[in-house]
């Protein structure tokens, strides 16, 4: 049984949720996290949901710190590891690929040695729908072929493939690469969800941020797809739903599964207007938006086929597109400028 968890990448947006779950299910949680994206308000609110008397142990270190983090395994001795800590903007990553590289990747070779060293041989990584690409067919099962073509995605693919040669030369492991598909929204009460610096990248937290008042207009990147209303789809999934899928894979890890691979992901695409007027109805008003060019390296349609996790790990998404948007938007109203 796997009952001490250290979450690196912990007070991130998907970390914080994770926490939360971990310590519900009675789990003992280290955080390791460097805050270059995220606060540590987020894991003071994690407390202040949390069921459990535990409290976090936190250390504020850069997973490259190999001195540090040596220390921390030392004298946390946990038996599995989460690793979230990552950067993860695709457009980012094309314009500094070296750091993209370096944290990304060097981080995580340089966390898996210490876990080595340390005899602490349980992993679970997030991964992305990025290594599919463009894919031939939707729904995407797990054995598609892999694909990417930015540095973001690379790096995430490199890491899977780094822990399959891991695996390879020592079966004593175990490790679960989770392939995420969109999260979105946020804790049901409002007090946690994600807090994005600058102008987001991504959908939903772009028309929240338009719903709130702080942009104007949403552009919808392309309407010439192939899809049925033109605009992009893919598979947003509740963040809540992702972190329950964590306790599910430690769970199957707990079994000496060696190294399995899930797309957690609902099997559901939405295009980005059914988003758009889903947020609406969930804020009570109307949101302005204007259709703009297809964005570099997007693709028409993504969403998993799912099943495997559930019949793997017994996990599926609960939550749907109603409970996103309402759970997004309270996180947004009640939050307007998230932690700060
Ligand atoms: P996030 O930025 O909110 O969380 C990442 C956390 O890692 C942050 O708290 C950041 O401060 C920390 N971090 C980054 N580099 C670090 C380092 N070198 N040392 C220590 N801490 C470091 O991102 P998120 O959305 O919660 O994503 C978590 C993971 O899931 C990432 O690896 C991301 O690539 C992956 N992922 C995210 C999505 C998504 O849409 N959010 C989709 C697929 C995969
Ligand atoms: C992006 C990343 C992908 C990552 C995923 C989840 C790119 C090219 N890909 O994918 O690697 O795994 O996030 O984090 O960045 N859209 C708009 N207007 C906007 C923002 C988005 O129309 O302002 C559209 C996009 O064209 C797309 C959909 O909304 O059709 C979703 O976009 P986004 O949230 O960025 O996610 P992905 O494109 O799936």
């Amino acid at each position: 049984m796997l009952s001490h968890i250290l979450v690196t990448g912990g007070a991130g947006y998907i970390g914080s949720h994770t926490c939360l779950e971990l310590l519900n299910a009675g789990y003992r949680v280290s955080v390791v996290d460097n805050l270059s994206n995220s606060k540590f308000e987020s894991l003071n609110r994690v407390h202040k949901l949390s069921s459990a008397d535990q409290k976090i142990d936190f250390f504020e270190c850069d997973i490259l710190d190999e001195q540090k983090m040596t220390e921390i395994f030392q004298q946390q001795k946990p038996d599995a590891v989460i690793h979230f800590a990552g950067l993860k903007a695709v457009g980012e990553s094309v314009e500094i690929p070296l750091d993209y590289y370096q944290n990304n990747i060097a981080g995580t070779i340089t966390l898996l040695r210490i876990m080595k060293t340390c005899n602490v041989k349980n992993f679970v990584f997030s991964s992305s729908a990025t290594v599919y690409g463009d894919p031939a067919s939707v729904p995407i099962l797990e054995n598609f072929p892999t694909s990417v073509n930015n540095p973001y995605g690379r790096s995430k693919l490199y890491i899977e493939e780094i822990c399959a040669d891991i695996f390879k030369s020592d079966d004593s492991w175990n490790m679960a690469m989770l392939r995420y598909f969109n999260p979105v929204g946020a804790h049901k009460s409002g007090e946690i969800g994600e807090d994005p610096n600058g102008i987001p990248n991504n959908l939903l937290p772009y028309i929240s941020q338009v719903a709130i008042g702080k942009r104007e207009k949403l552009s919808v990147f392309g309407n010439d797809y192939p899809t049925s209303d033109g605009t992009g789809v893919r598979d947003y999934i509740h963040v809540v739903d992702l972190a329950i899928g964590h306790i599910k894979a430690l769970e199957k890890l707990s079994q000496n599964p060696g190294l399995v691979t899930y797309n957690l992901g609902t099997g559901k695409g939405y295009s980005v207007l059914e988003m758009l007027h889903a947020f609406e109805k969930a804020c009570g008003h109307k949101i302005a938006y204007q259709i703009v060019d297809r964005r570099a390296g997007d693709i028409a349609e993504c969403y998993a086929d799912p099943s495997f996790a559930k019949k793997e790990i017994n996990w599926q998404a609960t939550h749907d597109l109603e409970q996103m948007m309402r759970d997004a938007w309270n996180w947004q109203s009640k939050n307007p400028d998230g932690y700060n």
